[in-house]
């Protein structure tokens, strides 16, 4: 990518001391400060809207993110691909399903289905274009030991697919600490070709940071750490044409980090750093309620999916 060797420094206008203020505040990369608003980086750094504004201006002009035509940027969304959820109704809710060059954050508590929507996108991302996939393969980064390869099998049977020939195109890790998390998606970078993925999957991005980063006097490491890692998976799925999948907790009881009741982990380094977010919440039975808000591109929408043996399917009747 473009930034490789640019600092801070060369951004038009910041000297030593505004470099610290960014630095503190998670912004380390060229790419986070072009990306985001002049409002958030006056909050997060205490420097003035104007001059936030102008910071991020001159970032972007350095990256040679100017002007595009809409016609060119039209283009480029042309290659957008979609990878069908199993359900109809929220392929229908996502515009077509979960989108390439993008991430999309699944939210909500323990036991909503997250996992098994991971589980299922491993999958389909396999299937043939007109079935709904990518013809490509999946990288899987595990922190909580939920991934069960007898799930996948499951699930690949029901769609007639060939167990062990779909076992074999999940790349499969745990991530055991942040570190660890961190730089598997690093090596990514570069590495990703060899594995012919065009679905990364990280279930989940919080946990990590949540337990090696407790308490406020953590939370500017734990925010940069974040935000970098977040822009790295940006890059990986721009560079590839790749869905970026992660998943995030909703804590019922209140969060040490931002005294926030139901809110999910991560503020607003995680809200800013996904492009679409999916809310889940449990229904009747095996029934999941699931919404889409601040998307740029969806009215703000609910539907409903079921989690049946052979993974995700629309309700019924
Ligand atoms: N084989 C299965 N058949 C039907 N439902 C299942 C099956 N396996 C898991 N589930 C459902 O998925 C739920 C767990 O979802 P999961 O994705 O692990 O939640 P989380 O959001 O915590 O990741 C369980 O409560 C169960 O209802
Ligand atoms: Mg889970």
């Amino acid at each position: 990518m473009k930034e490789k060797g640019i600092t801070l420094r060369d951004i038009e206008g910041i000297g030593p001391a505004t470099e610290a203020k960014l630095k503190e505040a998670g912004y380390l990369t060229v790419e986070s400060l072009a990306f985001a608003s002049a409002k958030e980086i006056e909050e997060a750094t205490g420097l003035s809207y104007e001059k936030a504004l102008e910071i991020t201006e001159n970032a972007r002009k350095l990256l040679g993110i100017g002007f595009m035509t809409a016609e060119e940027f039209y283009k480029k969304r042309q290659d957008v691909g979609y990878i069908s959820t199993g359900s109809k109704a929220l392929d229908s809710l996502l515009g077509g399903g979960i989108e390439t060059q993008a991430i999309t954050e699944l939210i909500g508590e323990f036991g909503t289905g997250k996992t098994q929507l991971c589980h299922q996108l491993a999958v389909n991302v396999q299937l043939p274009k007109d079935k709904g996939g990518l013809g490509a393969n999946a990288i899987y980064i595990d922190t909580e030991g939920t991934f069960r390869p007898e799930r996948i099998i499951q699930i690949a049977k029901h769609l007639n697919l060939d167990p062990n020939e779909t076992l074999k195109r999940i790349y499969y890790t745990r991530a055991y600490n942040s570190d660890h998390q961190i730089l598997i998606v690093e090596e990514l970078l570069e590495k990703m070709p060899k594995f012919n993925a065009r679905l990364l999957i990280v279930d989940s991005i919080v946990s990590h940071f949540r337990s090696e980063y407790p308490g406020r006097e953590n939370l500017v490491v734990r925010q940069q750490r974040l935000n970098k890692h977040i822009h790295d998976m940006h890059r990986i799925s721009n560079l590839y044409n790749a869905a970026v999948v992660v998943t995030n907790q909703i804590v019922a009881s209140p969060d040490v980090f931002f005294g926030n009741p139901n809110k999910p982990v991560g503020g607003n380094i995680v809200a800013h750093g996904c492009t679409y977010r999916l809310m889940l919440r449990k229904g009747r039975e095996n029934q999941r309620i699931i919404k889409i808000f601040d998307s740029p591109i969806h009215p703000e929408s609910e539907t409903v999916f079921t989690i049946y043996e052979g993974g995700i399917r629309d309700v019924e009747g």
